[in-house]
């Protein structure tokens, strides 16, 4: 039969190509280019090498920036608290194209390198399932003839050697990373004793805070609806508002300004507590500037409705990996209906690891009303009328504080 292996180039997926074939399959690998830092041509002369009969190198950058990054920080969605979610938000878009080469090409099974333990294997299994209920998985790390063969690195670096499978030049590194146009995440290796610093040389795409420059950054961004649609410097006057390179540009001024590094242990699906940092540059500036938008626009209602049925549920159902359900496919609906007033203009100070915010301003909405909300002007009601709005208030605990006492 056909696989379509999601293929990375790493010793993992190159051995399991590899494997594959031994197995008697015939084996395409499909690589997703998501704004990874990679030599995608490398990789797919490496996959021909190895002896996949068709590689297929596909860029989704713009699809996972503007149909999965972008609601989710309209959600402001988010995992207990502090996990932006950057791996989970990616395996839907990966598995989504492999599917699709997968159907196009006739293959039965697809394949992926996730280990047994983790969050990933679900997410992809239960995308694939649901795009194609007939598609029959192979997950070599779940088969005994494979892990029983592989124990380990060394295993995996001697069965490379002896089918002359190219090892990158590059050290292994005491960790395992997944990294995406949004995030990169340092998991396993030394970081699993929770109590271990992480090494300084760990952390890949942001400056050291405490390096980062002296002077602050300022920038504005503006909001249309939720989704940014414009971001200037106000220092060197650089502009964008194409969505990739909007996104990419928020990237680049958070990581030289040493922004968006978390380290935290979180919950897996499956029942494991898992270490876990993670670096989240651009994504980390845009939650910031999109909540503070929201405080000014949008109606207190709606925002504590969503809060509780949209943020939570889809950051939730991101990370269980069920975005194409039936539930996420209806939170993901109302996303743009609570963001209708969340348009305007955030100005931010980026210094040395905070995002502060200067100031915000819009020109559409109307919920704000400054003599309204001053201390110095009567407002557009009388002030009695707040007395009994407290009287009335107080019936049920006052009844309540004379049993306390
Ligand atoms: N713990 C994070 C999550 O579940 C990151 C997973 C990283 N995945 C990986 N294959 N290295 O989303
Ligand atoms: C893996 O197990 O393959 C990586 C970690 C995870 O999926 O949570």
């Amino acid at each position: 039969g056909k696989v379509l292996l999601a293929y990375s180039g790493g010793l993992d997926t190159s051995c399991i190509l590899k494997w594959l074939l031994e197995e008697g399959y015939e084996v395409m690998a499909y690589i997703a280019d998501l704004g990874q830092e990679e030599d995608f041509e490398a990789a797919r002369e490496k996959a021909i090498q190895i002896g996949a009969s068709k590689v297929f190198v596909e860029d989704l950058r713009k699809e996972i920036v503007e149909e999965v990054i972008f609601p989710t920080v309209q959600a402001n969605a988010i995992y207990e608290n502090v996990y932006l979610l950057g791996t989970s938000i990616a395996r839907p878009v990966i598995a989504r194209k492999q599917i699709e080469i997968a159907k196009r090409e006739g293959c039965q099974f697809v394949s992926h390198g996730c280990t047994g333990k983790g969050n990933d294997q679900v997410r992809f299994e239960l995308a694939y399932r649901t795009l194609m209920p007939t598609i029959e998985v192979i997950a070599p790390w779940r088969e005994p003839r494979f892990y029983q063969r592989f124990a380990g690195r060394a295993d995996l670096l001697k069965y490379a050697a002896e089918n002359g499978i190219p090892v990158s030049q590059t050290p292994s590194k005491p960790w395992s990373t997944d990294e995406n146009i949004y995030h990169i995440s340092y998991e396993a290796g030394i970081l699993e004793d929770p109590n271990v610093t992480p090494p300084k040389d760990m952390w890949k795409l942001i400056v050291d805070p405490e390096l980062a420059p002296n002077t602050p950054e300022l920038i504005t961004i503006t909001f249309k609806e939720g989704v940014p649609v414009r971001v200037v410097n106000e220092g060197d006057k650089t502009e964008v508002t194409e969505p990739l390179e909007l996104f990419m540009y928020l990237n680049t001024v958070a990581r030289r300004n040493g922004i968006g590094r978390i380290d935290i242990v979180e919950n897996r699906f499956i029942g494991i507590k898992s270490r876990g940092c993670y670096e989240t540059p651009g994504g980390t500036i845009l939650r910031k500037a999109h909540m503070d938008l929201e405080g000014l626009t949008m109606d207190r209602e709606v925002r504590a409705y969503r809060d509780e049925h949209v943020s939570l549920q889809f950051g939730k159902q991101l990370y269980n990996g069920l975005y194409f359900s039936p539930e996420c496919q209806l939170v993901r609906s109302i996303i743009p209906l609570t963001q209708t007033t969340v348009n305007g203009v955030v100005r931010l100070k980026l210094y040395k690891g905070n995002v502060d915010v200067l100031g915000r301003y819009s020109d559409t909405e109307k919920l704000y009303d400054m003599d309204e909300s001053s201390m110095d002007v009567q407002g557009g009601f009388e002030p009695v009328d707040s007395e009994g709005f407290i009287r009335i208030q107080s019936i049920r605990l006052k009844k309540w504080g004379a049993g306390l006492n």
